[in-house]
Formats: structure tokens, C-alpha cells, sequence
């Protein structure tokens, strides 16, 4: 697997309980490294862009809510098969059914709060990365 980039956010639930440096910390150790990183306060609207793709869902408004509750972190993570290995050091959606030691069983509060999103495929990852950082921003 060659090299990859990955769109991730430390959620408002993990930056409230200051878990930012536990968090990074585990992406790390798993040899991703932090090309893009910054602190932001989305408003619902544009947590509802980042989300249109759930739009339809049940959880939709109330994921916005949560989303634009607090400041997040954004960031891009870069490392071999990035994108599956950022998601396996996240762990499941839902913290019940993630392993032991992802940071979703560690931090995560419910399925809803669950302390990070990370991207699911090379073409949302690249959306992803779009919406929030230039490439001038991304140093690797
Ligand atoms: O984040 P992940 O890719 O693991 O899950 P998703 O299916 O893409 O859902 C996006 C986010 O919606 C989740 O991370 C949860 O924060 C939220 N969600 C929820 O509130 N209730 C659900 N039943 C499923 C997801
Ligand atoms: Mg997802």
C-alpha cells in the first residue's frame, strides 16, 4: 500500500474533555503522521455541508447540533494506508462494539459523541481535506 492522506476530526465531546493530545498520541504511535492540523468552531451550517451526505438519516440535525456544540480539530493524516489505518485505531461507530484500546472504546461517550470522523475512501478523503485546508497548508 503506498502512501495515503486522511481527513479526521477530534470531535466537540473529545476537545471539551481535552483528550486532543491522547488522540494524537494514538494516531502517532500507529505511524501517522500530522501533515495539517487547526482548532475551529463550525457553525451548524457548515457541519451540515461536511455531513450532507447523512442528510437523509435520522441522527442528521442532531449530529449538526453536536458537531457545531464546541470546537473540533481538523486534520490531515498521512502514513501507509492511511485511511484504513486511521479508522482502525478509531474503532466502530458505536464505542460498544469498538476493540479494546481504539480510541473510540477509550473516549467515545455514545454513538452519537464519538470522539472522531475520519474518512472512509480516497474520494471523501480528498473532499474532505478540500473543505477545510489549502494546499499551501498541508506540510509533510
Ligand atoms: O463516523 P463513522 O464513519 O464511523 O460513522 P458514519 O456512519 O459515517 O456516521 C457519521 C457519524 O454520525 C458518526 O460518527 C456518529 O457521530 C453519528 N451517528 C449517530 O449519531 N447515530 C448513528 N446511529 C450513526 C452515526
Ligand atoms: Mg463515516
Amino acid at each position: 500500500m503506498a502512501i495515503q492522506r486522511t481527513f479526521s476530526i477530534i470531535k466537540p465531546d473529545a476537545t471539551a474533555r481535552n483528550l486532543t493530545g491522547k488522540i494524537n498520541a494514538k494516531f502517532e504511535e500507529a505511524g501517522l503522521r500530522i501533515v495539517a492540523q487547526k482548532r475551529i468552531h463550525l457553525t451548524k451550517a457548515q457541519a451540515g455541508v461536511f455531513y450532507a451526505v447523512h442528510a437523509e438519516r435520522p441522527f442528521y440535525d442532531e449530529l449538526c447540533e453536536f458537531m457545531a456544540s464546541g470546537p473540533i480539530v481538523a486534520q490531515v493524516l498521512e502514513g501507509e494506508d492511511a485511511i484504513a489505518t486511521n479508522r482502525a485505531v478509531m474503532g466502530a461507530t458505536n464505542p460498544a462494539d469498538a476493540a479494546p484500546g481504539t480510541v473510540r472504546a477509550e473516549f467515545a461517550q455514545s454513538v452519537g459523541e464519538n470522539s472522531v470522523h475520519g474518512s472512509d475512501a480516497p474520494e471523501t478523503a480528498a473532499v474532505e481535506i478540500a473543505y477545510f485546508f489549502s494546499g499551501l497548508e498541508l506540510v509533510g
